[in-house]
């Protein structure tokens, strides 16, 4: 009998702790169209900001997946192109821990689009070494962008 209750006392608390934690949480209700608009998101091929660039493409934006793994990012263009039914959505290459390559992605980006819309700085980096500018990794990526 205290296995039961223990038991379905763990249940209630996990629910409730999932209605606290998730279920609770306010929601983006906004129907907002995008067509016309260029988006950059970094850190796109993963967790929100691959989200975030599958939201922004239901809406009918151009989206740039600014993404430092060629592999991984033409997988997400591939899974976003899929789920949102857009086309317009692409890969170039930035790792936001090189100078060399946050320049290279601004020159390559205005040589081949005409506007940009929306950035979201999404990508981030949480553990530590060095960037290749001498910079902490964490601060380097994350700040110096
Ligand atoms: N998850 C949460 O609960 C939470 C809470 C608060 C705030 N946030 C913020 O939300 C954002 C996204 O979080 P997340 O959990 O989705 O993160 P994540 O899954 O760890 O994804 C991070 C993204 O950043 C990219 N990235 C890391 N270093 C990079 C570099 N040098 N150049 C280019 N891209 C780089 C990663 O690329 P690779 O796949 O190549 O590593 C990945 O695409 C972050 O800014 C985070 O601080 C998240």
């Amino acid at each position: 009998m205290f296995i039961v209750l223990l038991i379905c006392g763990g249940l209630v608390g996990f629910y409730l702790l999932m209605w606290v934690t998730v279920l609770q949480q306010p929601k983006c209700k906004s129907t907002a169209k995008l067509y016309g608009r260029t988006v950059i998101v970094t850190g796109a091929n993963t967790g929100i900001g691959k989200a975030t660039a599958l939201d922004l493409a239901k809406r009918g934006a151009r989206v740039i997946l600014a993404c430092r793994d060629e592999r991984r990012a033409q997988a997400a263009v591939t899974d976003i192109q899929r789920e949102s039914g857009n086309k317009e959505v692409l890969y170039m290459h930035l790792d936001l821990a090189s100078l060399k390559s946050v320049r290279s992605f601004a020159e390559n980006f205005l040589k081949k689009e005409s506007r940009l819309d929306i950035l979201i700085n999404n990508a981030d980096f949480l553990f530590g070494g060095k960037t290749e500018d001498g910079f902490g990794r964490i601060f380097g990526v994350n700040h110096t962008r």
